[in-house]
């Protein structure tokens, strides 16, 4: 199918073809507030990642607290003082935008037909289950336990190895944090997912400027099906979170990433950190981008309720069933992208 970008660059574009139109009564429009507003009672929490990693013990201590808080209140946090370098996320953001830049026929090699190839480039999310599609191309890409890259442009590679690198780096501290936040010795999650050889799927996805924006979506509510979601964008608006049954817009401060708890959390603390539902929406001016790295445990990793969790003699029941992460992963193959419609069978 035509990518967006190919759409949304056609001269005098003013209407959207109807096959990118959604049901008005699916509307994006009940948005409560702005959850990026520091201070405000409803902000979403900031995570000062350096005391994490170098605090004092009391400094860590708050800070574990305050990652457990966030990952039951919200499910959504920023992390600040990460330790990834700003100009090498400013490098993969140009270097994203210069991947969609290539001609349509250079983007195409890449378009293939299973969920877990190693390089996948497209536009919607799985076209041939859906009604209407979404005004978003991507680019997703394996980069762990085996690094994938394409081969154009050229510094794609380098920039793409440096990031998943550093981004790994971090993410094995919050972990570390997110163990400890749950009363689980600091290992905990890093071996029950085989974190060595944890499956990373890199996505960066392009939203044009549509020029209907109230009629499509970028991206419908949905939950991540990973561990954990680290979320880079290009400081455009769009990324909006379900909160108290509210819808909030999230915007980054600069050079922050937005962590997001996945549905392998949420099995993995038997529900007591739950994989938020979250929407991109469009806007018809300017062009957003989001590059995500969706850690997961390793494909052979079967994945089921911590048993320090659990207990079938107290109100502690297991609340899920376990599951191969590969095999979690292939029911995306026949699935569309809608709220928790993958999680909600192993219940
Ligand atoms: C996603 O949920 O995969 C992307 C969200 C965004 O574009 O902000
Ligand atoms: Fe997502």
């Amino acid at each position: 199918m035509a990518s967006v970008k190919s759409i949304a660059d056609s001269p005098n574009l003013t209407s959207i073809p109807s096959s990118f139109i959604f049901a008005t009564d699916d509307s994006f429009d009940d948005v409560a507030a702005d959850a990026s507003l520091q201070g405000a009672e409803d902000s979403i929490p900031i995570i000062d990642l350096s005391l994490l990693i170098n605090g004092t013990p009391q400094q860590r201590a708050k800070v574990v607290n305050e990652l457990g808080k966030a990952c039951e209140d919200w499910g959504f946090f920023m992390v600040v003082n990460h330790g990834v370098e700003e100009k090498l996320m400013k490098d993969l953001m140009e270097i994203c935008v210069e991947f969609f830049e290539l001609k349509e026929e250079e983007k195409r090699e890449y378009e293939t037909k299973h969920v877990l190839d190693p390089i996948r480039y497209g536009t919607s999310f799985n076209p041939k289950m859906e009604k209407a599609f979404f005004w978003r191309d991507y680019l997703k890409i394996m980069v762990h336990p085996k690094f994938h890259a394409p081969t154009k442009p050229t510094r794609f590679r380098g920039i793409l190895e440096e990031y998943c690198t550093s981004v790994r780096e971090m993410t094995r501290e919050l972990l570390r944090g997110i163990s400890e936040s749950l009363g689980l010795e600091g290992c905990f999650l890093e071996k029950a997912t085989d974190l060595e050889s944890s499956l990373i799927l890199f996505a960066a996805n392009l939203y044009p400027p549509c020029p209907q924006p109230e009629l499509a979506r970028g991206l419908p509510s949905h939950s991540d099906l990973c561990l954990l979601t680290i979320l880079l964008t290009n400081q455009i608006a769009g990324l909006q979170i379900l909160h108290h049954d509210k819808w909030f817009n999230v915007n980054p401060i600069p050079n922050s990433f937005i962590i997001n708890v996945g549905d392998q959390l949420e099995i993995l603390s038997n529900g007591k950190y739950e994989s938020v539902l979250h929407r991109a929406k469009v806007n018809d001016k300017a062009t957003r981008i989001s590059i995500g790295m969706a850690v997961g445990p390793s494909h052979e990793t079967v994945v089921g309720p911590a048993p320090q969790l659990v207990n079938e003699d107290t109100n502690n029941p297991p609340m899920f069933k376990s599951i191969k992460y590969k095999d979690y992963m292939e029911i995306m193959q026949s699935s569309q992208l809608q709220e928790k419609s993958i999680l909600d069978r192993f219940r």
